[in-house]
């Protein structure tokens, strides 16, 4: 008999991976890659080793090339360096126990000409999303918040050695040792840019109807399964998101296309985001889940400001197979164990989200350091 019925804390069988949990370190970008070369460095495999209580971790979104970077010290997936300091991380999560999956990003056209020597970011067409911030340099050099330069369309080459940047990268995760890669293709980034009609004013076969607009988050994840086993292949989509200028004309008939394809493919999950609640936008999990699930029935993660008794009830419900939290991971290193007693949860702080050193990522208090709370 398990010991408990709480669903959180049923174990998971995973492409071959025993998960402990159902509880999900949701990706969460912290901006404090070694410099120079943006590389993972032994305070970020102490950070990831805090959280390896979690079913499963995301690594924070990683730049698959330089060309893909969108936020200053972010770290990246394309060199010795990186992969070198990728395997101390995963090392460190595998020696508690834990399993890790690498985020895969390319910024697009959410990036700024201050993170490529004066050159524009890329985009599927030359159009400057609005309201985007990246994280570049001001004209002092320091890191600030800029808005997105305007970006140039990839030419049909360069979208395929995007895709094979994509291969490369997942490839490189293997070699790092992750346990698999999740495509980010949510959030306003470059395959959500090729998805969104109001971003993707391309004529050619990348853009235009339907089937063009996701033709290139299609070669994408068969370029990775090409390379990952297909069962430990996620990909994230954020499928009512409006951020980053995103404004597609019929987001549902465009994901629910996207989910319908994976289905097919057979993808290791899918993950499904709110992430709209990060700008306090009202929670619509509802509304996402009747676009995708008409579509998809596979292995589903979902995330977007859940708490421990919303995500038991959407397991219990059968609307998910496992939940991934983000912020409250950030300020909760053992967040599992105080699902599991039902708190207390800590407060995080947004001072000290992105960037910085230990203050804020690897210093928040457990409920054995603070003495059982
Ligand atoms: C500091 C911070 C960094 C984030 N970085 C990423 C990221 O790298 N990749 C991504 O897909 N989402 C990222 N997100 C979104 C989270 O993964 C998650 O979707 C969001 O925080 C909502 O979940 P929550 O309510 O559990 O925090 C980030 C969110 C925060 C607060």
């Amino acid at each position: 008999m398990s010991h408990t019925q709480d669903p959180l804390f049923e174990p998971l069988e995973w492409s071959g991976l025993t998960l402990h949990n159902r509880v999900v370190m949701a990706p969460l970008t912290r901006s404090r890659a070694g410099q120079p070369g943006d590389v993972p460095t032994p305070m970020m495999a102490e950070y990831y080793a805090q959280r390896a209580a979690a079913g499963l971790i995301i690594a924070e979104a990683t730049n698959i090339s330089p060309i893909a970077k969108g936020y200053v010290f972010t770290p990246g997936i394309f060199t010795p360096e990186q992969i070198a300091g990728w395997r101390g991380v995963t090392d460190a999560v595998h020696a508690r126990g834990g399993h890790m999956v690498l985020q895969l990003w390319h910024c697009g056209r959410v990036s700024h000409v201050s993170l490529h020597d004066g050159e524009s970011p890329v985009g599927p067409s030359a159009v400057t999303g609005e309201t985007c911030l990246a994280f570049g340099l001001d004209a002092q050099g320091n890191p600030a918040r800029v808005p997105a330069s305007p970006p140039r369309a990839l030419t049909l080459t360069e979208i395929r050695s995007t895709v094979e940047d994509y291969a490369r990268a997942a490839s490189n995760a293997l070699a790092a040792g992750f346990d698999g890669v999740e495509v980010h293709a949510a959030n306003g980034y470059l395959p959500h840019q090729f998805l969104a009609s109001n971003v993707n004013r391309r004529g050619d076969a990348y853009g235009g109807s339907l089937e063009g607009r996701c033709r290139f988050l299609f070669e994408v994840v068969e370029a990775v399964t090409g390379v990952v086993p297909r069962g430990r292949v996620g990909v994230r989509l954020s499928p009512l998101f409006t951020g980053n200028d995103i404004a597609d004309a019929d987001p549902v008939e465009t994901q629910g296309h996207v989910a319908a394809h994976l289905a097919r493919v057979g993808i290791g999950y899918l993950h499904v985001a709110d992430t709209d609640v990060m700008r306090q936008v009202a929670p619509k999990m509802e509304a996402i889940l009747a676009a995708i699930r008409p579509h998809y029935q596979g292995l589903t993660m979902l995330n977007g400001a859940f708490d421990g008794p919303r995500a038991g009830a959407a397991l219990a419900a059968g609307e998910a197979d496992l939940i991934a939290f983000g912020r409250p991971f950030i300020s909760n290193p053992d967040l599992p164990e105080r699902l599991r007693r039902g708190g207390p949860f800590t407060p995080p702080d947004p001072a000290t989200f992105y960037g910085g050193g230990a203050e804020g990522y690897t210093d928040w208090p457990t409920l054995d350091s603070a003495g059982g709370a």
